[in-house]
């Protein structure tokens, strides 16, 4: 029986109609990143290929762009390019999850696609954030299709939890090893320390704790979200969002952050054993919550949420008084490569490259690229020497510098409030960008480091300059969908 009745459905539709006369002629739309039809969007939940057909699902707010009771959103695409809007795949209509369909996964067996999510429930009282007072149940439900439900049960209720945890037990992510299913889950634990819990199956509809599969120092923050597990030929990935890590001089400088470990698991006592140190997967502004799946041709691929856990006060994202907020980056593929993971832009959208200019440069002071269409284009730099530095100019008012140690990615008055991200780069030869209308994806070195953006150019200049003192190559295409 749903607990969302009809004047919740009119409100909602009539709410969805004003925002979309909002939203209509916002030039700040992204041309081909996803984003919500209406309202906010947050995590990616679910993504998978089935039967030849994409499926991204995600956390979805379609009347508030400002964020409040959640849905899963669905699109569907043939080529990864190209997606389709679908109908709403999960409301919060049971006792179970009726304070948000909060994140989760999908996993692939025979033909039926298996999902799993947290089903948020709040009790009266709850606004510390910590203990008592909510439920976090784990769903599953089967579908023999991905639009429509053949099943749904609560496989975790919140009161089968192990001991030593806050009620903050949440994202289900689900994978195989050698015919057995393990869950994930991430939580707070009673201690303030971030942890994942491996839960275990064989029928993926019983599940047994297996324990904790990793657990954080007190550094390592308090609350960890949306973990994600997948092996390589070469090593383990364990990836999670902690929040509470303190920011570095050059890393950690979100609000919360999104990470990984390269390691092994232990798989006699079932734990994850790091062999690096956790490293950022994005080091720009806006990102979050990332998911992986493996595609039917077996490749790694990644979303990120192109938005914050939490925004800082000094920003304030200027599309919510366009009637909608966040975005999906660029799906990227991942890969291990001699012990370090890449992150390279899907393939895929080399079919928007039109108009290429080609041309090798020495930059003495100043050189510009006019003409230019500044709101989606693709530039790849290659650095063949460097002076001093080199500053590339784009969009309204963003700078890219390179000085031989620091990279930075500054933004002035259209980063509304943000200022300036930096890498440490010992030997930076590559620089990859992707700009959609209102938002900037970085890869350095082909896929070492991402940063990712949003910004909201009002007086786009159709020329991208350069300056300093360097010798590069420049490869440059306008993108269109
Ligand atoms: C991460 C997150 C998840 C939760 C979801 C709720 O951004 O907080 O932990 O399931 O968002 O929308």
């Amino acid at each position: 029986m749903s607990n969302l009745n009809e004047t919740y459905w009119e409100t909602f539709e009539a709410k969805r109609k004003k925002l979309k006369s909002k939203i209509a002629n916002d030039p700040w739309r992204l041309s081909f990143h996803q984003m919500p039809e209406t309202g906010w969007l947050n995590d990616p939940n679910g993504a998978v290929q089935f039967k030849g057909i994409y499926h991204l699902y995600y956390q979805y707010v379609p009347d508030n762009p400002e964020g409040g009771l959640v849905h899963w959103g669905h699109k569907t695409s043939k080529d990864m390019v190209h997606f389709q809007e679908e109908e709403l795949f999960l409301s919060p209509d049971q006792s179970y999850n009726k304070d948000g369909v909060f994140s989760g996964s999908a996993f692939v067996k025979d033909d039926e696609i298996h999902f799993f999510y947290t089903g948020n429930v709040k009790h009266p009282g709850d606004h510390d954030h910590t203990f008592s007072g909510r439920e976090q149940n784990t769903v599953h439900i089967v579908s023999k299709d991905g639009f429509t439900v053949d099943h749904e049960e609560v496989v975790i209720p919140h009161e089968d939890y192990p001991e030593g945890f806050t009620d903050h037990i949440r994202d289900p992510k689900v994978f195989e090893k050698d015919g057995k299913y393990y869950m994930v889950l991430g939580s707070r634990a009673l201690n303030h320390r971030g942890k994942i819990l491996l839960y275990r199956s064989t029928d993926l509809y019983s599940w047994d704790y297996a324990g904790v599969f990793l657990e954080g120092e007190k550094e390592m923050g308090y609350m960890w979200e949306c973990p994600d597990f997948f092996e390589t030929d070469d090593k383990d990935v364990l990836i999670f969002s902690p929040q509470g890590l303190k920011a570095t001089a050059h890393e950690f400088e979100s609000t919360h952050n999104s990470g990984y470990y390269l390691g092994s698991v232990d798989w006699s006592s079932e734990t994850f054993i790091p062999e690096s140190s956790f490293k950022e997967l994005d080091r720009g502004f806006d990102f979050y919550a990332p998911q992986t799946f493996e595609d039917e041709s077996g490749r790694r691929i990644l979303w990120g949420w192109m938005g914050l856990g939490d925004t800082k006060p000094e920003y304030s994202n200027p599309t919510v008084a366009r009637g909608w907020q966040h975005a999906m980056t660029l799906p990227r593929e991942l890969t291990v490569e001699n012990g370090q993971l890449k992150q390279r832009p899907l393939k895929e959208y080399e079919s928007l490259r039109k108009n290429e200019v080609k041309t090798a440069v020495k930059v003495s002071e100043s050189y510009e690229l006019e003409n230019q269409n500044p709101r989606t284009f693709e530039l790849i730099l290659t650095l063949e020497k460097l002076g001093e530095s080199l500053s590339v100019h784009m969009k309204e008012d963003t700078v890219l510098s390179y000085d031989g140690q620091i990279f930075s990615l500054a933004h002035g008055p259209s980063g509304f409030g943000r200022s300036e991200r930096t890498v440490e780069v010992e030997d930076l030869t590559r620089i990859h960008v992707i700009a959609d209308t209102s938002s900037i994806e970085i890869f350095l070195n082909d896929g070492d480091y991402v940063l990712s953006t949003r910004v909201y150019p009002k007086h786009e200049k159709d020329t991208i300059r350069f300056e300093g003192d360097a010798e590069l190559s420049i490869e440059k295409w306008d993108l269109e969908i």
